[in-house]
């Protein structure tokens, strides 16, 4: 999957005029918002943007290998936290790519509500990613991707790289927490 400037810009340009008035999840997702394994990690969402007040929050991998059906993990989550701290008791995943966040109807758990883009556990002991690469939850989802857009030059690039190298990229597409982060891409190129 290849992301033209002109396509990525639209996206922008769509979230900034009010696409973005529904639930996504800023991170994890994507290739520079990854999980480590048997640590503490994070998920944040666009906390203002959606009607929803709680929801259940999901872990999936589309490799039923690594993960046969998505496992809850908090049944009720309310969206005013905009992000959340997740222990290792809570998600002991195996370090692989493929997971995803689901965030879903609390009393349907497969009616989703919202699922992260693709992204890696990487095995304990790797860093972290940068802090300034992960969104803040705090603004609108418009404005979270222009405060991280210093941070993601190299975004565009390994962005396009994922999306060719496995089947998640073009699904990962269509899902509403691909609009963040396909906007923090276009930032980057557009500031690059
Ligand atoms: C949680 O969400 C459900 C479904 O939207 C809603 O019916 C319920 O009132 C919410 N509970 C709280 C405590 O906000
Ligand atoms: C749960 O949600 C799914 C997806 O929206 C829907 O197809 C299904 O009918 C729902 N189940 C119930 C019991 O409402």
């Amino acid at each position: 999957m290849k992301f033209s400037v002109a396509a990525l810009s639209a996206t922008v340009a769509a979230l900034a005029s009010g696409a973005a008035a529904q639930l996504s999840i800023l991170a994890p997702g994507g290739p520079d918002l990854w999980w480590i394994a048997e640590s503490d990690n994070v998920v944040t969402w666009t906390c203002k943007t959606s009607p929803y007040t709680n929801f259940t929050v999901l872990i999936a991998n589309s490799d039923p290998k690594v993960l046969v059906a998505p496992q809850a993990f908090i049944s009720q989550q309310n969206n005013f936290d905009c992000s959340k701290l997740i222990t290792k008791d809570q998600v002991n995943m195996s370090p692989a790519t493929g997971y995803t966040i689901q965030l879903a109807n609390p009393f349907n758990e497969t009616d989703v509500y919202a699922e992260s883009q693709p992204f890696e556990i990487k095995a304990l002991g790797a860093a972290y990613p940068a802090s300034s690469a992960t969104p803040t939850a705090t603004g609108s989802a418009t404005g979270s991707a222009a405060g991280s857009a210093s941070a993601t030059g190299a975004s565009a690039s390994t962005t396009s790289a994922s999306g060719s190298s496995g089947s998640n990229g073009a699904s990962g597409l269509s899902a509403p927490g691909t609009l963040a982060a396909a906007a923090v891409a276009a930032f980057g190129l557009m500031f690059a």
